[in-house]
């Protein structure tokens, strides 16, 4: 047995993320996302695709049986108003192919993990975005916590996330999940960078 074995799923999932997290991070952050406005017009226009590409997993009813308050997770209304608040048009949706999703359900649960945990982060990036004159009613709007928290928020979907079961071959599958969004993430960078 493994140390990752003796991990919950969410667990085993950062362990097996971490660096490509940590790369992400400093990419974005070298590019200097709250130096201005045009900055960090870019590093928008990257999370827009991302969350873009995330949108239908908040409409698929098979999460939502899962997840009963999926639909008030989704952020794709609040990052398109970010885009309109800075005064830039939404990108075309032909930027970056728009991905099929046509996921089964573990490796939707991958994709779940890397999106909701991008929540975590975003505390950080709001504050930053604060000195831009951006918050969670203008020009940064996806970066806000959930109005009960945003600890309570990520604990609450964990334990969902926890709690399902999954064979040996979907585990493996949830993983790929993960790591095929940290990519697409990286790919919308490729795009603004
Ligand atoms: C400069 C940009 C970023 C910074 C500074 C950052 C920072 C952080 C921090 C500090 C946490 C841990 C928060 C906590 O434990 O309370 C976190 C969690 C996380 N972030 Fe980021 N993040 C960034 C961008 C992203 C992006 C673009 C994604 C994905 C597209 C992402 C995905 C995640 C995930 C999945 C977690 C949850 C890890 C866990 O399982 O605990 N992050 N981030």
């Amino acid at each position: 047995m493994n140390a990752v074995a003796e991990l919950s799923r969410t667990q085993a999932l950062k362990a097996l993320t971490t660096d490509t997290h940590d790369q992400l991070d400093k990419r974005i952050m070298a590019n200097k996302p709250f130096a201005n406005r045009d900055n960090y017009a870019r590093f928008l226009i990257a999370q827009y695709g991302f969350l873009r590409d995330c949108d239908p997993l908040y409409d698929n009813p098979d999460l939502a049986a899962l997840f009963p308050d999926l639909a008030e997770r989704r952020r794709y209304d609040r990052i398109a108003a970010d885009i309109t608040d800075l005064e830039r048009s939404l990108p075309e949706h032909d930027t970056l192919p728009a991905l099929e999703h046509t996921q089964d359900i573990p490796t939707a649960l991958g994709w779940m993990y890397v999106t909701e945990g991008s929540k975590l982060g975003a505390a950080i990036l709001l504050k930053m975005a604060a000195s831009l004159g951006l918050s969670e009613e203008f020009g940064a709007r996806h970066l806000a916590g959930a109005p009960e928290g945003r600890a309570k928020n990520w604990r609450e979907f964990v334990a969902v996330l926890d709690g399902i079961t999954l064979s040996a071959t979907e585990e493996t599958r949830a993983v790929a999940g993960a790591k095929a969004a940290f990519t697409r993430m990286n790919n919308h960078l490729d795009q603004v960078y």
